[in-house]
Parts: structure tokens; C-alpha cells; sequence
């Protein structure tokens, strides 16, 4: 994970990638819905000794996944209204906390997405982004501009990609279901095919605390089409999480033994 740069400084973070198999890996699952059925595939337990600080709402599921340690972290319910606490506040609070207690080698983020078919999406695409940005923070002042947009890479997983056939794209991230004009405007500019809420900011965070970290994305809705995206969205996010479930089983079944620069 980091922000694009020259080649020499790319050689250097090369360098200190650790040279051995990939042993703890924490998913960041903003919904029950979408963290429910890979619980249930991994066999993961619910940790009521929590690792995180008390009264807050964070659920975390752990146990071990054939050579690996699975940790599945969700913000869980807001205290107020009750409803999953998605967003990019509590994603970044929950990535920084996560890789505090948990010092994970490797951060999967997975969730549904917005997906533009002027891009290609189609519903039930599942994506491995390859670069995440912001859309919604406009700061239009020479190099604050650049800060808002917040552009980061994931961790590069060329033979990832390669083996298990997925779609790459760019990913942009806003608080907001619907897209506003200017929005619009911004994903365009950042040269999306999806877009989430959260995304960019466990980027933020983990490129902060230089851990690797992948964003595997499953497409609930056309941004681009004629349905109004909450409709769309409510009515394909059960049968969608399937899909993304199926492809984090295989990622993960494809990083089991694996070194980081072996992805
Ligand atoms: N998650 C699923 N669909 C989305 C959309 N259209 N925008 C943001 N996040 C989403």
C-alpha cells in the first residue's frame, strides 16, 4: 500500500517486505450482511474479550483458516440508531484500532460497491481495486486539492490478479449512497469503475501504518443506470455478498503459504 511514487523509493519498501509466509489477516467488513456468510465459510468465533476499547460497538470474529489467522473486524451497530456503522469515520477508526491490537501482515477490505457499466461493471462483479481515492473532499486550494483526493495504491498482487481471473479497477470513496453532481464529477476524475464508502479511508490508515492491504469490492448496483441506486442496492446485496464471499475464499485460499511479494 502506498501513494504513487518514483521507482527508488518503491525499491526501498520492495526491500522490507517480510520473507516469510503471510501468517495474520484481518478483513474489515463494514455490513452484517456482507460479513455474516464468510464468518460462517471460516468458522471464525466471536470475541467477547475485546480488543478494543470498552462501549464501543466493534465486533471482531477470529480463528484459524488452514495456515491462517483470520480475524474478521466489523464497526458494528451504530449506539444510536442501530444500524451498521458504515462510512468512512468509523472504517478509519476500526482499521487504526485493528492494526494496533492485531498487527495483521495483510488488510482485506470487503464490501459492496456502486459500479459504472460505462466502465464495464456489471451487478455481481467482484473487483480488486487497484487505486483508491476520495470524491467527496474538495479542497480546491494548489496541493490541499491533491490531500482531499487522498490517492493511494494497494498492494500489488500481480500473480493474485493473475490466477484467480479478477476484474482490476479504480476505486473511489465518499460517505454518501447516491452520487451528487459533484461527486460525479471527482469519480470521473479519479477514473473509477466502482465506488464505495469506506475504501479510501482503511487506505489511508493502513498506508499510515504501512500494512498491506487489498480491497476486494462486489458490485450491488449501477450508478449509471436508470434505478435508483438504494432500490438496486437493498434488492442484489444478499445475492451479491455470495458472490463477494466466493472470491475472498478464494483470495484466501490463494494467500494460505504464501509471502506478501508472492501475491
Ligand atoms: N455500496 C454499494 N453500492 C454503493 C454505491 N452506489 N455507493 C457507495 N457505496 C456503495
Amino acid at each position: 500500500m502506498a501513494p504513487p511514487q518514483d521507482g527508488k523509493e518503491a525499491e526501498v519498501k520492495e526491500e522490507s517486505v517480510p520473507q516469510r509466509p503471510i501468517s495474520n489477516v484481518v478483513f474489515i467488513i463494514a455490513m452484517k450482511t456482507e460479513a455474516s456468510p464468510l464468518v460462517e465459510k471460516f468458522q471464525l468465533t466471536e470475541e467477547s474479550n475485546s480488543v478494543f476499547p470498552k462501549g464501543v460497538p466493534w465486533v471482531r470474529y477470529s480463528g484459524k483458516y488452514k495456515d491462517l489467522n483470520i480475524n474478521i473486524v466489523s464497526p458494528g451497530k451504530d449506539i444510536v440508531l442501530g444500524v451498521d456503522s458504515v462510512g468512512t469515520v468509523s472504517a478509519s477508526l476500526l482499521t487504526y484500532a485493528s492494526i494496533q491490537a492485531l498487527q495483521p501482515d495483510l488488510i482485506i477490505n470487503a464490501g459492496t460497491v456502486g459500479g459504472f457499466k460505462a466502465k464495464g461493471a456489471c451487478i455481481g462483479d467482484v473487483y480488486l481495486a487497484s487505486d483508491i481515492a476520495f470524491h467527496d473532499r474538495r479542497i480546491p486550494v494548489p496541493v490541499f486539492d491533491l490531500y482531499g483526493v487522498g490517492t493511494r495504491q494497494a498492494c500489488s498482487t500481480p500473480n493474485l490478479v493473475m490466477e484467480l481471473n479478477l476484474k482490476i479497477g479504480k476505486l473511489s470513496t465518499g460517505d454518501s449512497l447516491d452520487m451528487c453532481p459533484h461527486d460525479e464529477t471527482a469519480i470521473i476524475a479519479n477514473d473509477a469503475t466502482v465506488k464505495d464508502m469506506e475504501g479510501a479511508a482503511v487506505a489511508y490508515v493502513a498506508d499510515l501504518l504501512k500494512t498491506p492491504a487489498i480491497f476486494l469490492k462486489a458490485v450491488t448496483d449501477i450508478v449509471d443506470g436508470d434505478r435508483p441506486t438504494s432500490e438496486e442496492f437493498l434488492e442484489n446485496l444478499v445475492a451479491v455478498t455470495a458472490a463477494l464471499d466466493q472470491a475472498a475464499t478464494r483470495v484466501v485460499d490463494f494467500i494460505n503459504g504464501k509471502n506478501l511479494s508472492e501475491l
